[in-house]
């Protein structure tokens, strides 16, 4: 029998990615888009792990199902770490994912390629009956473009060049961004425990 498993988000990018890999592992798995009733989470802690945990353990005492969070965003050394955990509300609110990297572009516009690194972070929180949120974190290395190129993921995919590769994210193919990228790396992690406990 399938374990149940909710993921607490309503970004479909991110249900998309993480819902993939989850139901692999065997899950049950259902998002905040198939559930009514889900809480309204206020993302104040100032850490991935922080907001990580936050939903997880909103979402598990609504429920009372093993609860899985994802908190992650884009960290730009030459903005001082910005847009890191207000990476989905970058330039306020109702703007679209375009409209946030474009802005992002018109921040860089003058930074010079050597000092354009950049890294997406996630942090994966999970919550079931009596345990404290136990946090997987993943992340990946890059650079920002001067140009948005590819349709594939979502948010700053288009703008950001992983380290090992000549493209962009969104360039990639659902399965190459799974091998490479901070959600893929954390859900391997929390995979592996995953297996770990069931074994012991
Ligand atoms: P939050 O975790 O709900 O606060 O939102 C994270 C935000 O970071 C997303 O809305 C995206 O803008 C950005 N982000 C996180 N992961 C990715 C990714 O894999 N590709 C592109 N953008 C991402």
């Amino acid at each position: 029998m399938s374990r149940k498993l909710i993921v607490a988000t309503g970004n479909r990018g991110k249900v998309k990615e993480i819902n993939a890999i989850v139901a692999e592992m065997g899950f049950d798995v259902q998002s905040l888009l198939d559930l009514e009733g889900a809480p309204e989470i206020i993302e104040d802690r100032d850490t991935f792990e922080g907001n990580a945990a936050k939903k997880a353990q909103t979402v598990f005492d609504v429920f009372g199902v093993p609860t899985l969070a994802d908190d992650s965003g884009l960290v730009v050394d030459a903005l001082d770490g910005a847009p890191g955990v207000y990476s989905a509300r970058y330039g306020g609110p109702g703007l679209s994912d375009i409209e946030r990297y474009e802005k992002l572009l018109h921040e860089l516009r003058d930074v010079p390629d050597e000092q354009r690194t950049a890294r997406f972070e996630c942090a994966l929180a999970f919550v079931e009956t009596g345990t404290p949120p136990r946090i997987f974190r993943g992340t990946i290395e890059g650079k920002i473009s001067y140009s948005p190129s590819g349709d594939n993921g979502f948010g700053y995919d288009p703008v950001f060049i992983p380290i090992e590769r000549q493209c962009t994210m969104a360039e990639l193919s659902d399965e190459n961004k799974k091998k490479i990228s901070h959600r893929g790396r954390a859900l391997r992690a929390f995979e592996k425990w995953l297996k770990q406990t069931v074994d012991q």
